[in-house]
């Protein structure tokens, strides 16, 4: 039978190394025996932005780039967009499978017992500018729940991460929902623990009056609700994405759960990752019509700008969950009518997929594409897009992080360098 291995050649040695392979990767420690003399630190890989590292071991989301699949703990994303829910999917992200009847209503209960948010963190909220980016209220809400949560330290002890897990999910689209309230000038709207997790979070989203004044009356669109809901199952989890990888490198260094998703939201707000929902809006409106898309066309090739929401380091194909968001987007705009930016948005693909510029670089829309339409539609502010993907995205990193954890695996990231800088230097030598 053949081995499980490989065998390297060092010419400037004229050694040879079999290396044996780990679930069909190179453990790169290994390399570390290939060495010129024995005081050699042996050879390491330089992959600069990790485009082919395997930094963990995941059993939580699987991706074939080329192909155009997404599948969490082995469902197609199209059967749970179609078939489950939110709740439902954080539950099987998190517990590995999908819940029974009685299960969920537990996990439901569970959840909404820690809706609260302390006192501090409401004033912290009301104290930003109407004008302040809400990505940046909802890093600092989170960095600031991790005070009001001192146990949430005990990262080795499964119990102790569970409850942090419940809180999270519990407070995510709360502090969501306090950010959108203070840049609209509105007061908090408490949460509602009799409508479903989604529905709740558009309640405290665009309840108005005050209290007492049919704000108790509000009940959300069904139809915008299913379809909220399912853009949230749509972006739960991605693998080892940029926030993603931030929650894990946070987290190996033992940092709570509320900081290291702090950072993953510092992460997702950039506009090459989650804020490209913002950055898409942005570009449609700047081009304002279809005559002009030639021009941005010539300028996404002269290297100018480039074409938000299409790309990605894994899809090489159609994101699949792009193809599901521009289904919703017809069912949203049966509702609230059609945005008019969707034609440009329409015939920006139709020329990008025809273009050799896209088409040999395999630039398909991704995931933030449509979605920002959909999410203007509904009424978010443009610049509050990011938000909404980071509460669908918190029960992915979670389960990213409570798997790290749990992995006797892993240790503190710590990668290293190539050193090209000088070399020692007499400090009396400058003259
Ligand atoms: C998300 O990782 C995830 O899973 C992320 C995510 C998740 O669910 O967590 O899927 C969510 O972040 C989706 C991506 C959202 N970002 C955008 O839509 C921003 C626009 N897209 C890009 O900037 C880009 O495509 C990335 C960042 C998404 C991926 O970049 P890569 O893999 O580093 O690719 P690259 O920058 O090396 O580009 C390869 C080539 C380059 O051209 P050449 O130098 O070879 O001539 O493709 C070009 C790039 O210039 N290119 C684009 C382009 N994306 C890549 N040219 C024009 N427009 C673009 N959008």
């Amino acid at each position: 039978m053949k081995r499980d291995a490989v065998t390297l050649t060092d010419h400037r040695t004229g050694k040879s190394y079999d290396i044996d392979l780990a679930d069909g990767a190179i453990p790169a420690i290994q390399l570390r025996q290939v060495k010129v003399s024995e005081d050699d630190f042996g050879l390491m890989t330089y992959d600069p932005a990790f485009q082919n590292t395997a930094a963990c071991k995941s059993r939580i989301t699987f991706i074939d780039g080329d192909k155009g699949i997404l599948r969490y703990r082995g469902y197609p994303i199209e059967d749970l967009a179609e078939y489950s829910n939110f709740l439902e999917v954080s539950y099987l992200l998190v517990e590995e499978e999908l819940p029974s009847k009685a299960q969920l209503e537990e996990w439901k209960r569970e959840i909404t017992s820690h809706t609260e948010v302390p006192e501090a963190i409401g004033k912290l909220c009301a104290a930003f500018p109407r004008d302040a980016h809400p990505m940046g209220i909802l890093v600092s809400l989170l960095a600031a729940l991790a005070t009001a949560y001192p146990d949430a330290r005990t990262v080795t002890c499964a119990n102790s991460r569970r409850l942090q897990i419940m809180r999270l999910l519990g407070k995510v689209p709360v502090i969501g929902a306090y950010a959108l309230r203070q840049i609209t000038g509105q007061p908090i709207v408490e949460p509602d623990k009799n409508l479903s997790y989604t529905g709740n979070f558009l309640k405290m989203a665009f309840a108005t009056g005050g209290a007492g004044h049919g704000r108790e009356t509000f009940t959300p669109n069904p139809v915008l609700e299913r379809a909220l809901d399912t853009l949230f199952v749509l972006h739960a989890d991605h693998e080892q994405n940029c926030s993603t990888s931030a929650m894990r490198n946070i987290g190996s260094s033992q940092a709570d759960p509320f900081a290291s998703m702090a950072g993953a939201a510092a992460a997702l707000w950039g506009p090459l990752h989650g804020g490209a929902n913002e950055a898409v809006l942005r570009m449609l409106g700047e081009i304002g019509s279809k005559d002009r898309i030639p021009e941005f066309i010539e300028r996404v090739k002269a290297g100018e700008t480039r074409l938000m929401g299409f790309g990605h380091r894994v899809y090489k194909n159609y994101d699949p969950r792009a193809k599901i968001i521009k289904q919703l987007a017809d069912e949203v705009f049966d509702i609230q009518g059609v945005n008019p930016l969707l034609e440009i948005a329409l015939e920006l693909e139709r020329i990008a997929l025809s273009d050799d510029y896209f088409v040999t670089r395999k630039l398909y829309p991704n995931v933030d594409f449509y979605s920002g339409l959909i999410y203007q539609s509904m009424g978010f502010p443009v610049d509050f897009f990011p938000v909404l993907f980071a509460i669908g995205r918190a029960p992915g990193w979670l389960a990213q992080w409570n798997e790290l954890m749990g992995d006797g695996e892993q240790k503190i990231a710590r990668p290293r360098q190539l050193y090209l800088g000088e070399g020692v230097r007499g400090y009396d030598a400058r003259g």
